[in-house]
């Protein structure tokens, strides 16, 4: 496996070989969730790239982009097992050799709603990130196929709506969530939460299947009233939620009428102690 720190090596390094980049983003911290997209991704390319890079626009200046869990040993080891060629791990300099200025700024329909809303600018941050690194990763072949995890359900919408804006050559596949054998979704930040945190941090999911299938009962109360009731049963269960919503999936945005299942996702974030976790259900 080749780790490649600039954008001029991977590019050198892609154009050595031969066909199409299958591509995987992420920060790192890599756990079972990453590796079952590396998997997915394997197949999907001739060269299977996966990128570590912490990516601080992304940030708000209180999050933690400073104490996010970087493991970079365990990083390499995982992916090299997982069929990985080439792990892309630029330094901050590397990416961002002078301030970033230009930026891809999503439309506010589907950016600045649930996650854009709560953690303004991050999908500004998130878009131009992947804008660069997709520049980086298919410069040489001409497009690929990159994979994106459902667990970030509004972010993988947006790099699609980004692909599709701009015409990229790109296609985004999406990669199932991985949930612990209680249910909770595989996260990076699991591993901020302490042993009785841990133990509780189910209820985020079982919030959001609650939340489906109350929306689906015949007879069911409007959409904002079960909303409420399960955004103040989280909060009497001791979290501090950012939002509990059903959306239409095709655009995020609140069902009109009545709702039919197969279209629908319910998607939660919410704070358990100093961890901020989100999670959604497809139904
Ligand atoms: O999902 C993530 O880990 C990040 O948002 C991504 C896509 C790697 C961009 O920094």
């Amino acid at each position: 496996m080749q780790i490649v720190r600039t954008i001029p090596d991977l590019r050198a390094a892609l154009a050595a070989r031969p066909g199409r980049p299958a591509f995987v983003p992420t920060m790192g911290n890599l756990h079972d969730g990453h590796i079952a997209l590396v998997r997915q991704a394997r197949p999907l390319g001739d060269t299977l790239v996966a990128s570590i890079f912490v990516n601080r626009l992304q940030f708000l200046p209180h999050e933690d982009f400073d104490s996010y869990p970087r493991t970079w040993d365990a990083d390499c080891a995982r992916l090299e097992a997982a069929g990985c060629d080439i792990v892309f791990a630029p330094r901050e300099g590397d990416l961002y050799p002078e301030p970033q200025t230009f930026k891809v700024q999503p439309d506010a329909q589907l950016a600045d709603i649930l996650e854009g809303h709560f953690r303004p600018g991050f999908f500004t941050g998130v878009c131009t990130v992947v804008m660069k690194l997709f520049s980086a990763v298919f410069f040489a072949s001409g497009g690929g196929t990159a994979v994106f995890g459902k667990k970030d359900y509004q972010q993988l919408m947006v790099i699609r709506r980004m692909v599709e804006q701009f015409a990229l050559p790109v296609t985004i596949v999406a990669g199932e969530t991985e949930r612990a054998a209680d249910g909770l979704a595989l996260s990076s930040r699991n591993g901020y939460l302490d042993v009785d945190e841990r133990a509780a941090a189910v209820q985020l999911s079982q919030a959001l299947r609650a939340l489906a299938q109350a929306t689906l009962a015949p007879g069911a109360a409007p959409p904002a009233a079960l909303e409420q009731q399960a955004l103040e049963l989280l909060a009497q269960q001791g979290w501090a939620p950012d939002y509990l919503t059903v959306r239409r999936r095709e655009d995020l945005q609140v069902p009109q009428g009545s709702v039919s299942s197969g279209t629908l996702v319910a998607l939660g974030a919410a704070r358990l102690g100093r961890t901020r976790l989100i999670d959604n259900l497809e139904f």
